[in-house]
């Protein structure tokens, strides 16, 4: 059974003020859901040792927003997959599209990002997604292709069930600019179909994939009405209380 989540991304946004309104904001808000979908949060790796212990058993998985692929071992300013496991954190944000266009992360070392986080039993949520000018030039299914098949090459089918998909197309992150509930569901019913040719059909029904780009609560729900969206990965709008609780209908 695929899950309906709801991340938040906060990015490298807030500082330890804005992350204990926010924690607290939601903490107050979750009593009051009738029956939310599947939660989780990104903070910035400083945060996640207090995120991850303010919502220990309440129903809100934590997830740190990039990994390093290695144990323990000397790379200067990373983060290991053993130094989350301390913290009983299991979720990884893989191949943000900031990552990929500013600090140059390619589908060959998400690939390998991927295949760490699968192999230390982590649940990677991989991020996928075109430009602007690659959506003007048509080539919005070819992108998509790639980083798809790319970003999961080798992975087994037995782990196939611990990956999530998350499609943002660049053009939507952050400018208000919503892809259309029909845009969004063209292309996860296009990624589904890759991931039955990857996987297997029954499999690819298994995997969630969530859109992400200017997802707010005034969008959420004709989104998540697409058979193919399964949630949202959001940035602006998970990082106030009551913006994100609007988003958990
Ligand atoms: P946005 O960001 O909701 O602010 O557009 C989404 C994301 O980057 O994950």
């Amino acid at each position: 059974m695929r899950r309906t989540i709801i991340a938040g991304n906060w990015k490298m946004n807030l500082n330890k003020a804005g992350v204990d309104t926010l924690v607290s904001g939601i903490l107050n808000g979750l009593g009051a859901l009738k029956s939310p979908p599947v939660i989780m949060v990104f903070p910035s790796t400083i945060h996640l040792s207090e995120v991850a212990s303010a919502f220990k058993g309440k129903n809100v998985e934590v997830g740190c927003q990039n990994i390093y692929p290695s144990k323990l071992a000397a790379f200067t300013g990373e983060t290991s997959i053993d130094q989350l496991k301390d913290l009983g954190i299991e979720n990884v944000l893989l191949g943000h599209s900031e990552r990929r266009q500013f600090l140059g992360e390619t589908d060959e070392f998400l690939n390998q990002k991927v295949h760490h986080a699968l192999s230390e039993k982590m649940k990677p949520m991989l991020c996928v997604g075109e430009t602007l000018e690659e959506r003007e030039a048509n080539k919005t299914f070819d992108v998509v292709k790639r980083q798809v098949r790319e970003g999961l090459k080798g992975v087994s089918k037995e782990d196939a069930k611990s990956i999530t998909i998350a499609y943002e197309p660049v053009w939507a992150i952050g400018t208000g600019k919503v892809a259309t509930p029909e845009q969004a569901e063209e292309v996860h019913a296009f990624i589904r179909k890759e991931l039955a040719e990857v996987f297997s059909p029954e499999l690819s029904e298994e995997i969630s994939i969530l859109y992400g780009g200017s997802v707010k609560p005034d969008n959420v729900k004709s989104l998540l009405e697409k058979p193919n969206i399964d949630g949202g990965l959001v940035g602006g709008a998970s990082q106030k209380p009551d913006s994100f609780l609007g988003l958990l209908v």
